[in-house]
C-alpha cells in the first residue's frame, strides 16, 4: 500500500513556536502567582505539552494518562477507555488538559469530565489544534492554538499509524479518504 505524502504545510515551525508563546502568555497571565498541572494525553500531545511548559512562567507540574480512542469506529462512536491514568492526585490543583486536537469532543469531553470527578480546584482546556466544522459533543475550549479546516493533519506530535508525530511543522496528509483516518 502506498503511504500517503504530505500535501501542504499548514502551520511551520516559526508560526507553531510564535503561537504556543503567546498561549502561554495567556495561561501566565490567568495563574499568576499560582501554581499549575499540566496534564497530557499520550502520545498526541507530548510535543505540545513540553513546548508549552517551556515557554510558562509560572511554576507547573506534569503529569499524563493514555486513551485507547475508539472514536472513530462506526461500532462505539466516542467510546475511550483509560489505558494509563494519571500517577498523582489532581485533588486542589489548578488543571490544565492539554490536547493535540479538538476534533469530534468524544475524547476530550470524557476526559475532562474524568479529571472534573477528582475534585481539582479548577479545570481548564488547552489544544494545539480545533477543528471545529466536525464537532458532534460540545466542550469548551479555554486556550487554543489554531483552527483547522476540515483536513486530516499530521506533525507536532500527530500521527498517521503512528508516524509523522516528529515533523516540526503540522501538514494536511494527501489520503484517499481524509476524514476516515483515525
Ligand atoms: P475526537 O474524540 O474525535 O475529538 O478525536 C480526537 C483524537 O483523534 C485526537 O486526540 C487524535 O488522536 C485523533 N485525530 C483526530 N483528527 C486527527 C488528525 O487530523 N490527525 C491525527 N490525529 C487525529
Ligand atoms: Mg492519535
Amino acid at each position: 500500500m502506498k503511504e500517503p505524502a504530505i500535501e501542504r504545510i499548514l502551520f511551520t515551525e516559526e508560526q507553531i513556536d510564535q503561537r504556543i508563546r503567546e498561549v502561554a502568555a495567556e495561561i501566565d497571565a490567568r495563574y499568576a502567582g499560582r501554581e499549575v498541572k499540566l496534564i497530557g494525553v499520550l502520545k498526541g500531545s507530548v510535543f505540545f505539552l513540553t513546548a508549552l511548559a517551556r515557554e510558562l512562567t509560572v511554576a507547573a507540574k506534569i503529569d499524563f494518562l493514555a486513551i485507547s480512542s475508539f472514536a472513530n469506529q462506526k461500532a462505539a462512536p466516542g467510546m475511550v477507555r483509560i489505558a494509563k491514568d494519571l500517577d498523582e492526585s489532581i485533588e486542589g490543583e489548578n488543571v490544565v488538559l492539554v490536547e493535540d486536537i479538538v476534533d469530534t469532543g468524544f475524547t476530550t469531553r470524557y476526559l475532562m469530565q474524568h479529571l472534573a470527578g477528582r475534585n481539582p480546584n479548577s479545570l481548564a482546556l488547552c489544544t494545539l489544534l480545533d477543528r471545529t466544522p466536525r464537532r458532534i459533543v460540545q466542550v469548551t475550549v479555554d486556550y487554543r492554538c489554531f483552527e483547522i479546516p476540515d483536513r486530516f493533519v499530521v506533525g507536532f506530535g500527530l500521527d498517521y499509524k503512528q508516524f509523522y508525530r516528529n515533523l516540526k511543522y503540522i501538514a494536511v496528509l494527501n489520503m484517499d479518504a481524509p476524514t476516515s483516518a483515525a
